[in-house]
């Protein structure tokens, strides 16, 4: 069993990108810009934004956090998004979710300037994505296929079931895994999947996005399977000093001896999904993908 390290592999990437911000400094371009819009005190977004700036100053990009109460109403929000959209110094900016809910994420996401939504959430951004069109590409499945593509995992030809249909995770990541650069054979499989633990164990590839902790048993896995974790739930521990530890959806001691690959929790998939945003900021700024 191998593991695959997302943090080492994140930490090159942004070694990567802090050069390269460097060279474009030095030769008198503009600091690339991310900005976060942070709605409320929800404790696990706190965390994930307060990361997403650390991570700006790693890399040399400027940052700037805009907080509301969650008093705000969607007209506040919508306004300051236009004017974000308008702000010619950002190159992308994201609105964490989730937002409260009397506020319609739909139509908020809908309200951000494609060429700024680093997040990849807009449906342009999406249906760009699907057709093979250059677009910005959210954090998880792009972090993921970076990470196959690092470890050089072989993923043509291959059966990969994706566990999970999320719009952020699960349906992005198994159109990127069926594209013409990947060239796996991809199935979703969800709640009411028919025979989930056969067409898991039918997978050479199973990324798990389903958000229940070491729900992926031993004997859901094919013998040499590479294996990805999303999960990140957060659960009590006695042997952690903040008395959390996050788990992921697979059920690692059972499962790590019968794979050839796989991410740990945490340290793996986490890591990369951070280092991504950072990465679509850079391609935004560099405007690779809009012009
Ligand atoms: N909430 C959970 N994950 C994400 C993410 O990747 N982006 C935003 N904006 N909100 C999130």
């Amino acid at each position: 069993m191998n593991l695959i390290d997302g943090k080492k592999i994140a930490t090159e990437i942004k070694q990567e990108i802090a050069a390269e911000v460097a060279g474009i400094i030095k030769s008198g371009g503009k600091q690339p810009h991310l900005a976060a819009i942070l709605v409320g005190h929800d404790g696990g977004s706190e965390t994930y934004v307060a990361f997403k700036i650390k991570d700006c100053e790693e890399v040399g990009f400027k940052s700037s956090l805009i907080r509301y109460e969650d008093d705000v109403t969607e007209e506040e929000l919508l306004a300051k998004v236009h004017e974000l959209n308008e702000d010619n110094d950002l190159d992308g900016f994201i609105v964490q979710l989730p937002l409260p809910k009397y506020i319609s994420e739909e139509k908020i996401i809908e309200a951000i300037n494609p060429k700024k939504d680093v997040d990849g959430f807009h449906p342009i951004n999406v249906g760009r994505m699907v057709i093979g069109m250059p677009s910005f590409v959210s954090a998880t499945p792009f972090g993921i296929v970076e990470l196959l593509k690092r470890y050089k995992i072989e993923t043509s030809g291959k059966n990969c079931v994706v566990l999970g249909r999320s719009n952020i995770v699960g349906r992005p990541m198994s159109v990127l895994m069926s594209q013409k650069a990947v060239n796996a054979t991809v199935t979703v499989a969800h709640s009411r999947t028919a025979n989930l633990k056969e067409v898991c164990a039918n997978a050479d590839i199973l990324i798990v996005a389903m958000g229940f902790p070491g729900f992926i048993k031993g004997d859901m896995v094919k013998e040499g399977a590479v294996v990805i974790d999303v999960g990140t739930t957060r659960v009590k521990s006695d042997l952690t000093k903040s008395g959390w530890k996050l788990k992921g959806d697979v059920l690692f001691e059972e499962v790590a001896e019968k794979c050839s690959y796989i991410t740990p929790v945490p340290g793996g998939v986490g890591p990369m999904t951070r280092v991504s945003l950072l990465l679509n900021t850079l391609l935004s700024a560099k405007k690779e993908i809009y012009n």
